[in-house]
């Protein structure tokens, strides 16, 4: 079965939301797979954020998940990676629809990086990438 890397980002965490997001995932019904609480090192960030390197928000993006804790999770199942990047809804939080992670806890909070909530992997390729930076021991 498939597996996707998601991420409870400073924000999220720092609101309390680790467990709306985990029961989330549960009730969807894909199952946790390894899971761990840490504040990101900015190598292993500007690893996971390679595709963003140049652009305006990389630095402050790169700043901000380093800021705090965030929780990092493994989840397993059927499609996860399309079915969670649907549960968190569209990147912006004020035109994510409601129903979603992002569309019901997040909205624009007028700063320079998006306050988004959650981190989902974007296709097969992008998970493994991000499970081996994550999680090395897996
Ligand atoms: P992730 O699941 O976090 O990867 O979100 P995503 O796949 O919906 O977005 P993407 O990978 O394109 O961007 C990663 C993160 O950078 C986003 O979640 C936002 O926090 C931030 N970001 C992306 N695009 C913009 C932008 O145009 N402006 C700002 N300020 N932040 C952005
Ligand atoms: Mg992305």
């Amino acid at each position: 079965t498939e597996r996707s890397l998601v991420i409870v980002k400073p924000d999220g965490f720092h609101r309390g939301l680790t467990g709306e997001v985990l029961r989330r995932i549960e009730a969807k019904g894909y199952v946790l797979a390894a899971l761990k609480i840490l504040t990101p090192p900015t190598a292993l960030l500007q690893e996971h954020y390679a595709e963003h390197e140049g652009k305006p928000f990389f630095e402050p993006l790169v700043a901000f998940m380093s800021s705090g804790p965030v929780t990092a999770v493994v989840i397993e199942g059927e499609d996860c990676i399309k079915g969670f990047r649907s549960l968190a809804g569209a990147t912006n939080p004020t035109e994510a629809a409601p129903g979603s992670i992002r569309g019901d806890l997040g909205r624009d909070w007028g700063e320079k990086v998006q306050k988004n909530i959650v981190h989902g992997s974007d296709s097969p390729e992008s998970a493994a990438r991000e499970i081996g930076i994550w999680f090395p021991e897996l």
